[in-house]
């Protein structure tokens, strides 16, 4: 998702008109989604609590379709920030203090970042590994806070993109995607649409299917016209 959702950043940092002719066609109104600062008041995130555990993603607030990803943090060590440091200090903006490193994320699809605090608890500036190919990469900011009974959220604040995660071992049961989603406190116009896609292992006809990657591709592009239809 995290792959996805940067490189869509970035192309949407290139092409600011298509954004602007884009909201206007669909009528988006990103302005009455929740926002960051409404996602985490109140809340205290302590980085502890997040770390050494699998999350993996059982809903999404997101326009586009997105497979489920694991996602793992561990705190930030000092050999790590200072690869980040000595690599990027010069050159990403706006400038980091690179003191207030507090994690590192690692996904199932090979994104990593690290994650930076800022004067808000839960919102964290995101610095992708990508940076390293990409330095240019926008300022990310990304809401983080964890909701009884232990999923956590994870929300762009710029798109307002959101998703929710639960210990790999202790997911919702697919009935109560949803519900237990609303947990979280977030509203956009996008997670209604996404419940049905996961999983969607019973849409997919079974065998014939799986022989080979182009026919592993083709019965994705069915899941993606079913989605969308
Ligand atoms: C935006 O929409 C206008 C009118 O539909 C079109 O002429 C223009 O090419 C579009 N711009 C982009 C960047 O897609
Ligand atoms: C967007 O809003 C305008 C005016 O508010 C309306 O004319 C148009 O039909 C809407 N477009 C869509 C795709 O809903
Ligand atoms: C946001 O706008 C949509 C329609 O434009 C409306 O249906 C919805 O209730 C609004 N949500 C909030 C939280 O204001
Ligand atoms: C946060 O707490 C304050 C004081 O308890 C309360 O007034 C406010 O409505 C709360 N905000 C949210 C978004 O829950
Ligand atoms: C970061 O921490 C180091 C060591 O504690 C300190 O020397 C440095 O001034 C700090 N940098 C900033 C920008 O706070
Ligand atoms: C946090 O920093 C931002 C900009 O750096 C500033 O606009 C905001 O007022 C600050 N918030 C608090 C609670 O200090």
């Amino acid at each position: 998702m995290f792959l996805t959702t940067l490189l869509w950043f970035l192309s949407v940092q290139e092409n600011k008109a298509q954004e602007d002719n884009m909201s206007k066609y669909v009528n988006l109104s990103l302005d009455n989604y929740t926002s960051c600062d409404q996602f985490v008041a109140n809340t205290t995130f302590d980085p502890k609590s997040v770390i050494d555990i699998d999350w993996k993603i059982f809903y999404f607030w997101t326009p586009n379709f997105e497979e489920s990803y694991n996602i793992k943090f561990s705190l930030a060590s000092e050999v790590l920030v200072d690869r980040f440091r000595v690599e990027l200090d010069s050159e990403i903006k706006p400038p980091v203090n690179w003191n207030d490193s507090i994690l590192f994320m690692e996904t199932s699809i090979d994104f990593s970042a690290l994650l930076l605090k800022t004067n808000v608890s839960g919102i964290v500036r995101l610095i992708p590994s990508l940076a390293f190919e990409y330095p240019g990469v926008p300022l990310l900011l990304f809401g983080l806070k964890i909701v009884k009974p232990g999923y956590l959220g994870f929300l762009s604040c710029k798109y307002k993109l959101c998703y929710a995660l639960a210990p790999v071992d202790k997911m919702p049961d697919h009935e109560s995607l949803t519900e237990e989603a609303q947990k979280l406190g977030f509203w956009s116009d996008f997670g209604r649409t996404h419940t049905q896609i996961i999983p969607p292992l019973p849409t997919l006809p079974p065998e014939p299917y799986n022989k080979d990657d182009d026919d592993e591709d083709e019965s994705m592009d069915m899941l993606h016209d079913y989605v969308l239809l």
